[in-house]
């Protein structure tokens, strides 16, 4: 049964004090911290670079879950490896099977994790599921890219079933991770659909008490993994 991990996303605090935002998601025992990347391109926002990753990981050892949102991710992969990214997601829209071969050698020769992320209307690529065995983490997107505190799209919950029985079927510890519009309300559903990495933005940084929100999350979601 794979881990529940709360993963909470920084975009959805004050941009002003993202080392705020880190220091919530150490106090409230986050997994690991969800940094969006977005270039303006790939969707309709522009957030940070690598520079801002290099800041905070001096300080911070969570593990840094980058999702990179951005048109040309093999120009910028060395940049966020160099940064300190543990989890570098990529988006499918964007790759092909050979361009995905050329990010995992470079993700890989540094000993870091590979994700692949697909937006809500796109469905795993052929590529994709041949190479299943490489990603370690597939991200499911639940809102379009581009802004925090969205409603999650829940006709995307057959998707992540699909994708959820596909890593089973295959006996692989691939994480899946659900990014977009996770609340308390509907984090069980997430969970009982195969979600096991859980992106909050809004669910951690727009509550009253964000450190105990992340608990919260958790709680909620090892309440139904636990009755799987
Ligand atoms: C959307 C981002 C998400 C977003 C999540 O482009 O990829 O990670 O920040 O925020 P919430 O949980 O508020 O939807
Ligand atoms: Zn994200």
């Amino acid at each position: 049964m794979s881990q529940i991990k709360i993963a909470p996303s920084i975009l959805a605090w004050d941009l002003g004090d993202l080392e705020g935002a880190i220091q919530i998601s150490m106090r409230g025992g986050a997994d690991q911290v969800h940094l969006d990347v977005i270039d303006g391109h790939f969707a309709p926002n522009i957030t940070f670079g690598p520079g801002t990753v290099k800041a905070l990981r001096s300080r911070c050892d969570l593990k840094f879950d980058t999702h990179l949102m951005i048109d040309s991710p093999h120009l910028y992969v060395d940049k966020f490896l160099e940064a300190g990214s543990d989890l570098l997601s990529f988006h499918s829209e964007v790759l092909n099977g050979s361009k995905f071969d050329e990010l995992y050698r470079a993700v890989h020769a540094k000993g870091k994790e590979i994700g692949l992320a697909i937006k809500p209307m796109t469905e795993l690529p052929t590529w994709a599921a041949e190479r299943l065995d490489r990603i370690s983490t597939l991200v499911v997107m639940t809102v379009n890219p581009g802004f925090s505190g969205q409603t999650m799209d829940m006709s995307v919950l057959p998707k992540l079933r699909k994708m959820s029985a596909l890593v089973e079927g295959r006996g692989l510890p691939t994480d899946i991770e659900v990014d977009g519009g996770i609340e308390p309300e509907n984090v069980q559903e997430v969970v009982k659909s195969g979600g096991n990495v859980l992106v909050a933005g809004a669910g951690v940084y727009g509550k009253k008490d964000p450190v105990s929100a992340i608990s919260v999350l958790r709680e909620r979601a090892l309440q139904v993994r636990d009755a799987r």
